[in-house]
């Protein structure tokens, strides 16, 4: 069980204490990243840049991009359940952390059992499922307190659930209005600074992702959503705001601008108006839709060590979707 920690007291929250001094390692196996003060402090032998890594594992290989290593990290994903978060969950399991997805489905569909089975006969590493819906912040922040307690810490999230709706504005329920604005925009909002609580409680550095998407970027041909690219331009912002407030304190944000991927989500869009992928394919260079896969990457870049001074950003990851 773990040690009593101080937990986080609505508003009163201190800053961490420093995470470690000058002269310390640039990388420890228990508390993640590096720390910016240190690399300063190292002097820029031939060596350098070997010695700021992550320890070697005796593993075959164990040179390769250690700064990728999750191993013993902890992370949360919603909307992990399947589609886009589950993919992305799977690249941080393959790299050894512990990831609990967090979805609002009764039960996750096969595949997440697949990858379950996966992560602990192949990886090293453990996925676990936890039924939440994310516009319940109290539900919110005592899930991701269990986790980090259990864990004694807690490395990162992905903010991946979300929804969609297609119909024009002038056609716009309230009601589709608000569900999409309370998933989309207050949900990840609530994640969000869920996990940045658990990272103050427990003084250790993180890294935050928000999926946003390309639709909060530009209005996107063949897909009538005005809520819904609105509330994505929303997140976009978020992850700067959040990134200036926490910076200091070690903790990343960043969003992530997916172009059309093939995933429940989508399919649904099809459903409804089968002409969309036509259009969608011709809209973009590759010439085609992403598949969830081609996101893993990304994943676990901007969650890893390796993109340890990346903040504030917006990843356009499309097909040149955007850059015509
Ligand atoms: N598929 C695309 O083309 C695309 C493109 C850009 C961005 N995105 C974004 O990527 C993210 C993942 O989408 P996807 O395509 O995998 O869709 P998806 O529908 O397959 O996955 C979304 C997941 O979010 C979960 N979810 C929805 N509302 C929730 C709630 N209130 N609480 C908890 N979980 C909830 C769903 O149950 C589902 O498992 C979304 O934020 C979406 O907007 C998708």
């Amino acid at each position: 069980m773990a040690a009593v920690r101080p937990r986080f007291a609505g508003a009163a929250v201190t800053a961490p204490r420093a995470l470690s001094t000058p002269s310390a390692r640039l990388y420890s196996s228990t508390r993640s990243t590096y720390n910016p003060q240190d690399i300063q402090n190292v002097s820029h032998s031939p060596d350098h840049i070997q010695s700021k890594m992550p320890p070697k594992k005796f593993l075959r290989n164990a040179n390769r991009f250690r700064e990728f290593d999750m191993e013993d990290r902890v992370y949360a994903i919603t909307g992990g359940g399947r589609g886009l978060g589950l993919s992305m969950a799977e690249a941080l399991i393959e790299a050894g952390a512990k990831v609990y997805c967090l979805d609002r489905l009764e039960s996750p569909p096969a595949e997440f059992f697949a990858a379950k089975e996966r992560a602990a006969s192949e990886y090293g590493g453990s996925l676990e499922y936890i039924r939440i819906d994310v516009r319940n912040v109290t539900e919110v922040n005592d899930t991701f307190a269990a986790i980090a307690a259990q864990n004694e810490r807690l490395d990162g999230l992905i903010a991946a659930a979300g929804i969609n709706h297609l119909q024009s504005a002038l056609e716009h329920s309230q009601q589709a209005l608000d569900d999409v604005m309370s998933i989309n925009y207050n949900g990840v909002f609530n994640s969000a600074t869920a996990a940045a609580r658990q990272m103050f409680n427990y003084q250790q550095k993180g890294s935050i992702l928000l999926v946003a998407s390309m639709s909060g970027l530009i209005a996107n041909k063949g897909m009538t959503s005005p809520v819904y690219n609105s509330s994505k331009a929303a997140v976009i912002q978020l992850s700067r705001s959040l990134a200036m407030e926490w910076g200091r304190h070690g903790i990343r944000v960043n969003s992530l601008c997916p172009g059309h991927i093939i995933t429940p989500m989508v399919e649904d869009v099809f459903q409804q108006n089968p002409a969309a992928r036509a259009t969608w394919e011709a809209e973009n260079m590759l010439g085609r839709l992403a598949m969830p896969e081609e996101f893993r990457g990304a994943a676990l870049f901007s969650l890893s060590d390796a993109s340890s001074f990346m903040t504030g950003t917006t990843m356009v990851i499309d097909g040149g979707h955007t850059a015509w």
